[in-house]
């Protein structure tokens, strides 16, 4: 029996911030980073905000939030008891603020409303029910799966996205067709899901290039978060896979920004899906032949050596790096993590609904392949 629930209002295209103007009279407390509360984008946000408003701030966060910014977050929370959250700001900030509302949730205390606002197109955060908090200590990233945590309301403003830098932009949009790639073959994948992953697979090869260099276009802008959005949808109903499972381990060891890992494994992960399981394979192809970069007759195999191909050659135009070494990461210090990398990455969530198994060995495969 196939899910799709869809329990997020969607607000989007320019200027769909000003739903905001809306709420009267609520405590609202507001979840990013450091950098966005001092951005013009945070001034217009509280400037949307009616004056019976009451605001607040909890401007801590940081990439890949961690176990106690969230437990700060909750102390926070309990002392400002707000009517409505806000996450503001990329995966990171998003991710935080659900964490904070799902653990204060289950410490009985409830608020009216999750919003998310993202401002990178990326991790789709604001329409997943995923959130992800990382253990420092142990290097390790965990995935949460509720239900419970969509956001109520998500409101995809491209104007808050043309400040992200070309870096960023080329991380998180590789974040995207990972997303939807790993959606459309997982073993969770169904029609609903499909259409999502097929329409962010096309406009990611179409758009992301134009995003990072030349990101004031408003039209491209859109055009990546409602992409971002979309993989969301189709993830968090279909589940991810082996990209996301070995890229967790190689954020929590390494800080590697979490789309660049995703990016530097990809190419490797559809490889080895494709050769080790047939359906697989058959739904990469049909994904080169939907984004037309293989004709509709052609034999899988080809199919899937031009979606590897057109992989390949976008990470060129948007300048990714594509090895460990390019991080300044060496051998000696994946060799030295790789138990742990291996142990991890079977144990991690996202797993579960990749085509097939993996041997730890072929892990290993993977990681010494992006060195
Ligand atoms: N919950 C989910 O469904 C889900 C899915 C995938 C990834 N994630 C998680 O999300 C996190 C990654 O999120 P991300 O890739 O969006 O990165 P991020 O939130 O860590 O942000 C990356 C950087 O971009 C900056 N930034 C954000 N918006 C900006 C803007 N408009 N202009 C300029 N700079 C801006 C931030 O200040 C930060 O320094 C990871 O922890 C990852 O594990 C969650
Ligand atoms: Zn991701």
């Amino acid at each position: 029996m196939n899910k799709f629930l869809v329990s997020t209002k969607i607000y989007s295209s320019i200027n769909s911030l000003d739903v905001l103007k809306r709420f009267q009279g609520k405590k609202i407390w507001v979840v990013c980073d450091s950098f966005l509360a001092k951005s013009p984008a945070y001034t217009r946000l509280e400037g949307l905000l009616a004056p019976q408003n009451e605001v607040h701030l909890y401007s801590d966060i940081t990439p890949d939030p961690s176990i106690a910014i969230v437990v700060t977050g909750i102390a926070q929370f309990n002392a400002v008891a707000p009517d409505i959250v806000i996450g503001f700001g990329g995966g990171s900030a998003i991710d935080a603020a659900k964490a904070i509302v799902f653990f204060a949730r289950q410490q009985g205390q409830d608020i009216e409303t999750c919003i998310a606002i993202p401002t990178t197109s990326g991790t789709g955060s604001e329409v997943t029910s995923a959130t992800v908090i990382s253990d420092p200590d142990k290097g390790i990233k965990y995935p949460i799966f509720e239900d419970s945590i969509y956001p109520d309301i998500a409101i995809l403003d491209p104007s808050l996205v043309v400040t992200v830098p070309p870096a960023i932009t080329a991380n998180t949009g590789m974040d995207v067709l990972t997303h939807a790639l790993e959606a459309y073959v997982s073993t969770g994948a169904n029609d609903f899901t499909d259409a999502l992953a097929e329409k962010a697979v096309q406009l990611v090869f179409r758009y992301l290039p134009t995003a990072c260099v030349k990101g004031d276009c408003l039209q491209t802008r859109s055009k990546m978060h409602n992409a971002s959005a979309m993989a969301g949808m189709a993830f968090s109903q279909a589940g991810l896979g082996l990209n996301h499972a070995i890229a967790h381990q190689l954020g929590g060891q390494f800080h590697i920004a979490h789309g660049l890992a995703n990016s530097l494994l990809l190419p490797h992960v559809i490889e080895y899906n494709a050769k080790t399981n047939p359906r697989a394979l058959k739904r990469y192809a049909r994904m080169a032949k939907v984004c037309q970069f293989s004709a509709q007759g052609a034999d899988d195999m080809a199919a899937l050596h031009q979606l590897m191909n057109h992989v390949r050659q976008l990470q060129k135009q948007i300048s990714i790096p594509t090895a460990l070494h390019a991080l300044n990461i060496t051998d000696r210090q994946v060799h030295d993590c790789m138990p742990e990398i291996i142990r991890a990455a079977q144990a991690d969530s996202t797993l579960k609904t990749n085509p097939c198994p993996i041997a730890d060995q072929d892990i290993a495969r993977i990681v010494e392949a992006i060195l």
